[in-house]
């Protein structure tokens, strides 16, 4: 059905997850993984199957018109799904630059160029569900109005509406996901839990923003990269699906189930200063996909113990991230964020 499959921003957490999932189980799909390589990629999240015949690393720019147009074609790629993006909330607080840029424009970019190459078969843009804004009550809907409230979740509402105009004026087949927050292996470890599991590792202080009662609903990355490769093959052309892992929790019972699962003292925790704007509460009503048959796979504790375990057994990997930019770039985050 498909062959060649454009995996942007592949070198990152979810995209390596998604890259070996499918040439592990797609014997039939070529997979071009075309990354930037900015700070939160890594090649060595795939060292296990970079020589694999059917993975071919391309570096580049998903901005980048010139670039992407002569991959399409030196590929002959029919399938673009873009994970690429600037991710992180707390960046975009400090800076929003690169999010217009990659998370707007570049998903333009992808778009139009494939446009005008033609022969695309299907184009799946990797969404999120802080498009639909910090959610009190009740699971949102594919249909809800989306009310983003910060650069980043802003940013790729532009590009889940840039994707979905693609649809509807030029016919091309699209479809977008909105996961909730995932976790697992090869999480950079600047989003909350990879943080503070590897801040414990290190006796550190764990920063919990504010008074720790923000809820998020967590799904396990591989989960979540099953979802994306049973739309790409059942998904409809023009829809929107929800991805939720179900298992809504505070900071606070996320952070302290981490010491518990770690043997670690709850003293550990710092709380620290509010994200400005911080998100209350993401919460997803994923039933459309599962009425497709989709459900996840990993209980949160499960998962959890699994992730923590593997943080463990490769700190030569984190420590590697944990660098002298990553060093700096805490420093400016949560330095003064003393009560
Ligand atoms: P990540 O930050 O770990 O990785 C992003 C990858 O994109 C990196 O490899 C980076 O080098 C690449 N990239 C960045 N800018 C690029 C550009 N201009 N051109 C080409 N490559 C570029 O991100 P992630 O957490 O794996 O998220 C992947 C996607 O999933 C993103 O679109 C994100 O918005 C979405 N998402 C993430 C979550 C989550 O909890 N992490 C939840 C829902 C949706
Ligand atoms: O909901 C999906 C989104 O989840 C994705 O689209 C984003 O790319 C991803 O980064 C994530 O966004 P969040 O802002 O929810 O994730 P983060 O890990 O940064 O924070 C999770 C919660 O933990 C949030 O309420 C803020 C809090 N937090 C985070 C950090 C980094 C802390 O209390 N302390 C911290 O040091």
């Amino acid at each position: 059905m498909f062959k060649n499959i454009m995996v942007t921003g592949g070198a990152g957490f979810i995209g390596s997850n998604f890259v070996r999932l499918i040439i592990n189980e797609r014997k039939d799909y070529n997979v071009i993984n075309y990354d930037k390589l900015t700070y939160a990629g890594n090649l060595e999240n795939l060292d296990d199957i970079k020589n694999n015949d059917r993975y071919t690393f391309v570096k580049g720019d998903i901005a980048d018109f010139e670039r992407v147009s002569e991959t399409l074609k030196k590929y002959d790629i029919d399938v673009i799904i873009n994970f690429a993006a600037e991710t992180h909330v707390d960046r975009s607080i400090m800076g929003a630059v690169d999010f217009i840029k990659t998370d707007v424009e570049g998903v333009y970019v992808l778009l139009e160029a494939a446009r005008l190459r033609g022969g695309l078969k299907r184009f799946i843009q990797i969404s999120t569900d802080e498009v639909y804004g910090s959610v009190e009550i009740g699971y949102s809907k594919e249909t809800d109005t989306l009310m983003p409230r910060n650069p980043y979740s802003a940013s790729k509402a532009g590009g889940d509406r840039i994707a979905y105009s693609f649809f509807a004026t030029y016919n091309m087949d699209v479809i977008i996901t909105r996961a909730s927050n995932n976790y697992g292996p090869y999480q950079y470890p600047e989003k909350l839990i990879p943080l503070f599991i590897t801040n414990a590792i290190e006796g550190m202080s764990l920063p919990l923003y504010g008074d720790g009662l923000n809820i998020r609903d967590w799904l396990f990355v591989e989960d979540h990269c099953r979802a994306i490769l049973f739309l790409l093959e059942n998904g409809e052309n023009g829809e929107v699906y929800n991805i939720g892992g179900g298992n809504l929790h505070t900071n606070i019972e996320i952070t302290k189930k981490i010491l518990e699962y770690m043997n670690k003292p709850e003293t550990l925790i710092k709380p620290v200063k509010d994200r400005i704007g911080h998100d209350r509460r993401y919460a997803l009503d994923s039933s459309k996909l599962e009425k497709l048959g989709w459900q996840p796979q990993m209980s949160f504790e499960q998962g959890l113990k699994f992730t923590i375990d593997w943080y463990c057994k490769n700190e030569r990997w984190w420590r590697k991230l944990k660098n002298q930019d990553f060093k700096e770039y805490y420093k400016k985050q949560y330095i003064d964020r003393e009560k």
